[in-house]
């Protein structure tokens, strides 16, 4: 795996320490009220301190430098923490929805939930409990989100919302794909920009800009962070169809048995032939053996699709590193972004 860049590691480490203060004050507040209520928020936090990148707290922090805001201030923090706390919300949903038992190696919420239900041997369905539970704890990670910016600009507000909407369009997009089953590469791109780009890089980075009273680099930072953020979508894609289950926490073959829309599926689909095109039809079965998971994947290299998708991946990382020497250089952030973009999309978890 490429080295985790030192221009990510700082700004982690700041962002978690800021978390988990927010964190003391949330879980002394509510325990006091009723100690029950320390167990979904202790959940959150460890979810949160639990794993992550910390990528999108990273973007946030070099967009409000390349914006000339002062590395060493404290105003972008609450940025960095909202879009972490966002990320967990998303997360901690999307487990819900795509019936995720483990993430980062462990337990999701839902589960623990379920776990809990049966362990107390209580009343009503394990399975609705566990759900409602995640669904609260991850509205209580959105609303924990939201109240870092409730202070900031409207130019900040705006891109917030702008991130919030664009989001869960996204996921509804990825549900919807799954469910029908009917995906086409130009779907898939709709999803991968919305769910994943714009969240992940481009409104970081504008809020980030934004919080240094540099709105107007929004489109610079895009022409950056959107071919990234692709990029990203399309290595996460190949991960989750090849990937190795140690390093990426997920079972192999994940997104296969789950029926993932992604372009890497839809462009083979697109050049199957008739027998290739049964293999691909099992996509979207829970329970595909090993067996059943290395035909698909074999079809997804002898169609094309997996030498396109890193080809495309290799082109998309072009444009976003040559897009940097359009923005601003303040305080080393040309190059961290050049070593976030390389760590983004080598990255192998
Ligand atoms: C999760 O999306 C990320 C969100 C946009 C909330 P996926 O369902 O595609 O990814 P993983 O594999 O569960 O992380
Ligand atoms: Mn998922
Ligand atoms: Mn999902």
């Amino acid at each position: 795996m490429s080295q985790v860049p030192v221009q990510l590691t700082e700004i982690a480490a700041r962002t978690d320490h800021a978390l988990a203060e927010v964190f003391g004050d949330e879980r002394a507040r509510w325990a006091a009220l009723d100690p029950a209520l320390d167990i979904p928020l202790g959940d959150l936090e460890d979810f949160v301190a639990g794993g992550g990148k910390r990528l999108r707290p990273a973007y946030v922090h070099w967009g409000f430098v390349t914006g000339g805001g002062d590395p060493e201030s404290d105003i972008q923090l609450a940025g960095c923490c909202a879009v972490e706390l966002l990320q967990a919300f998303a997360l901690v949903h999307d487990d819900v929805m795509d019936g995720s038992p483990t993430r980062r190696g462990h337990p999701t919420v839902w589960a623990k939930f379920i776990e809990r239900h049966r362990d107390g041997g209580w009343q009503g369905e394990d399975r609705r409990f566990g759900e409602a539970a995640a669904i609260l704890v991850g509205d209580i990670a959105i609303v924990m989100a939201d109240r870092q910016l409730t202070g900031a600009t409207t130019a900040v507000r705006k891109i917030w919302d702008a991130l919030r909407t664009e989001l869960n369009m996204g996921q509804y997009l990825d549900v919807i794909g799954t469910a029908t089953g009917e995906i086409t590469a130009e779907g898939a791109r709709l999803i991968m920009k919305h769910k994943t780009a714009g969240y992940t890089i481009v409104r970081p980075l504008q809020i980030g800009a934004a919080l240094a009273g540099r709105p107007e680099l929004a489109d610079a930072l895009a022409a950056h962070g959107m071919p990234l953020g692709i990029a990203f979508q399309l290595r996460d894609d190949m991960l989750g169809a090849f990937g190795d289950s140690a390093k990426t926490g997920k079972p192999v073959g994940d997104d296969l048995r789950e029926g993932k829309p992604t372009v890497l599926l839809a462009k083979a689909r697109g050049t199957a032939s008739a027998t290739q095109l049964e293999v691909l039809d099992r996509v979207g079965q829970p329970h595909l053996s090993d067996h059943d998971v290395s035909a698909i994947q074999q079809v997804m290299v002898d169609t094309g699709s997996v030498a396109a998708s890193e080809r495309e991946t290799n082109q998309l990382l072009g444009d976003a590193i040559s897009a940097i020497e359009s923005l601003p250089d303040h305080n080393g952030s040309q190059s961290a972004l050049r070593a976030l973009a390389d760590f983004v999309v080598e990255r192998d978890t």
